[in-house]
């Protein structure tokens, strides 16, 4: 659907990108990963089009309709639209009800729907612009940090909306949850490379962390083969150097420290999610069971987070 033909990418002196392949297929929702400034951003613009190529192919499909949200989508906004107005004009089948219902969802009050854009803040319009991209989707999303300025709720709609859809998605996203539940396939950006990952986020961390190395050394036949996508090649490669990267011991007590504590805060962030529900049951007001919900919402989502991490520095500490 779109392909990379040994593409190059400079900002004057700058190399972001050198002979990069890949190629994107139908109903892919790829993730890209990377350190900042590896150059997440400028693939991102790359394949939207926005950015010309200093070298190489971009190949893409016929009736691929690529749409970009920006890290700062909402500067694309009509700031004298009221959100109400505004979403309307777009989604014109839609009732009033239903567009005030999508917009609650995206945590916009009965008061909020009159506001105009230009009042709004930068987190509320790219919030906005989110949701307004949702309303009618191309078929394929280019989405530079959706989750930015999203809680745990509008984050929880968003990716429902995106695992729904049918089109084809690549997104930049630092939420580890996020990606876990969303992603089908892994692209890390770094070093001017760009290196595909078959499988998942979890794959994607598991193979980092050696498993495709430990796993190959216990199979005494040649090497398996995994389902690449063509220009997978050197990943295997990749994940023997990270599971031979011994651990030093000041480094490996670091990391039994870090466990003693986030198993404490574990054990706190349990009994906090405990108290929460036990709230819930009983009603006081309104306000209070929202209030409750949304710090439910934070604590779960903390609790996810140092879960993942304790499993990590978990699974670290075995090798
Ligand atoms: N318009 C630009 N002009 C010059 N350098 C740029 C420009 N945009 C990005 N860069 C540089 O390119 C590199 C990659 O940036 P970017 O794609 O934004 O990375 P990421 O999104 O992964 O943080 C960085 O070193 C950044 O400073
Ligand atoms: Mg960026």
């Amino acid at each position: 659907m779109a392909e990379f033909v040994g593409v190059a990418k400079s900002y004057g002196e700058k190399e972001v990108f050198r002979d990069v392949n890949f190629m994107i297929e139908r109903g892919d929702r790829i993730a890209l990963v990377g350190v900042n400034g590896a150059g997440k951003s400028t693939l991102i613009k790359l394949l939207a089009q926005t950015e010309p190529l200093t070298q190489g192919e971009y190949r893409l499909g016929h009736n691929v309709d690529p749409d970009y949200f920006a890290q700062d989508q909402y500067k694309e906004l009509n700031p004298e639209s009221r959100i109400l107005d505004d979403l309307g004009e777009i989604s014109p089948r839609s009732t009033q009800t239903e567009l005030r219902s999508l917009l609650a969802c995206f945590l916009f009050s009965a008061d909020d729907v009159f506001k105009r854009i230009g009042v709004l803040s930068g987190g509320e319009r790219n919030r906005y612009a989110l949701l307004r991209m949702l309303l009618h989707p191309a078929n394929f999303l280019l989405l530079d940090e959706p989750t930015n300025h999203l809680d745990m709720r509008a984050k929880d709609v968003l990716l429902k909306a995106l695992t729904d859809y049918n089109g084809t998605v690549v997104f930049v996203s630092h939420d580890r949850y996020f990606i876990d539940k969303l992603a089908t396939r892994v692209l890390e950006v770094g070093d001017a490379r760009v290196e595909v990952y078959p499988g998942n986020y979890e794959d994607y961390r598991w193979r980092k962390e050696g498993g495709a190395a430990a796993l190959q050394k216990a199979v005494t036949s040649p090497a398996i083969s995994l389902p690449t996508n063509g220009n997978a090649s050197g990943q295997t490669a990749k994940s023997e150097d990270s599971a031979a990267r011994r651990l030093n011991p000041i480094k490996r007590k670091q990391m039994e420290d870090r466990v003693h504590q986030l198993e404490s805060e574990i054990n706190r962030l349990e009994d906090t999610i405990t108290e929460c529900e036990a709230a819930l049951q009983n009603f006081v007001s309104a306000e209070e069971t929202q209030r409750v919900t949304q710090e439910l919402g934070l604590r779960r989502a903390d609790l996810q987070s140092r879960l993942a991490e304790w499993e990590e520095l978990g699974q670290a500490l075995q090798t």
